[in-house]
């Protein structure tokens, strides 16, 4: 399916027209089948995306109660830490909002044997979400960002993570950030529902360019390997960060 792109002035509109998808994908998701299962991002990108979530009118419009909470990747980090992308998601939206704290599955990527922490995750994922038709955890909704070197989640360029096709969940030790990370494979994000890519920032033009108009196959752009099966990608950009589309990869 042609991926939808969607750019917007700066990045606080950016923000604002992701909270808007969100609300809408969950609200349409908890009507159909009584709850919602988002995965959620890390980095700086998506910090005004859940402070705007956890603002008026969404605080108290959002089915938070029907919300299952999980990540598409974390840092191998205690979640007290500053890096943990649990610890960013739980001070900008999740203590604000009335989700049960039972709905929040954070990634144990603090734990010491990575790969134990990454199947117990893959095997909570299959009791806990609807399956695909081929076996597979759907999520109904995963946001990513965009690194300027074009990874989503923690799927680096040319690395063993991006090339699992049996695994829903990975470990790593990624020489380019310097630390393990958790993540969802290329198989799961894939299989989505709903795909909702934020990127923010001229840092990320090229990369946001060589992730839509690229070819699919390149495992030095993992971006560009993230084309769903069934589901929709929408991509939300601002206008620096969407500078260098040409426009052929879908609507801008
Ligand atoms: C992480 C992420 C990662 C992020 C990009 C962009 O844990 O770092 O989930 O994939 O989306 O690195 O990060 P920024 O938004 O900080 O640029």
């Amino acid at each position: 399916m042609i991926p939808e792109v969607v750019v917007l002035a700066d990045p606080a509109s950016a923000a604002a027209a992701a909270a808007e998808r969100v609300a809408a994908i969950c609200a349409r998701t908890v009507a159909a089948r009584g709850a919602c299962a988002v995965a959620l991002s890390g980095g700086d990108t998506p910090k005004p995306l859940y402070a705007r979530l956890a603002e008026e009118p969404y605080r108290r419009e959002v089915p938070w109660d029907r919300l299952e909470v999980f990540w598409g990747d974390e840092r191998c980090v205690p979640p007290d830490d500053a890096r943990s992308n649990f610890h960013m998601a739980h001070e900008t939206l999740l203590a604000k909002v009335s989700i049960p704290a039972e709905h929040i599955h954070r990634m144990p990527a603090d734990t010491v044997d990575h790969e134990a922490a990454a199947r117990a995750y893959a095997e909570m994922l299959r009791a806990r979400l609807p399956a695909t038709a081929d076996g597979w955890p759907r999520f109904d909704l995963i946001l990513l960002g965009i690194g300027a070197n074009a990874h989503v989640a923690s799927l680096f360029p040319r690395t063993a993570a991006l090339r699992e096709r049996n695994r829903a969940v990975v470990a790593e030790l990624v020489e380019d950030a310097a630390m393990w990370r958790m993540t969802l494979t290329v198989p799961v994000l894939t299989r989505a529902a709903a795909i909702l890519f934020l990127g923010t920032g001229a840092s990320k033009a090229e990369a946001v360019r060589a992730g839509l108009e690229g070819p699919a196959d390149g495992y030095d752009v993992p971006a560009a390997l993230i084309r769903p099966v069934d589901g929709r990608v929408t991509w939300i950009l601002d206008a620096a960060a969407a500078s260098r589309l040409t426009g052929r990869a879908g609507r801008v």
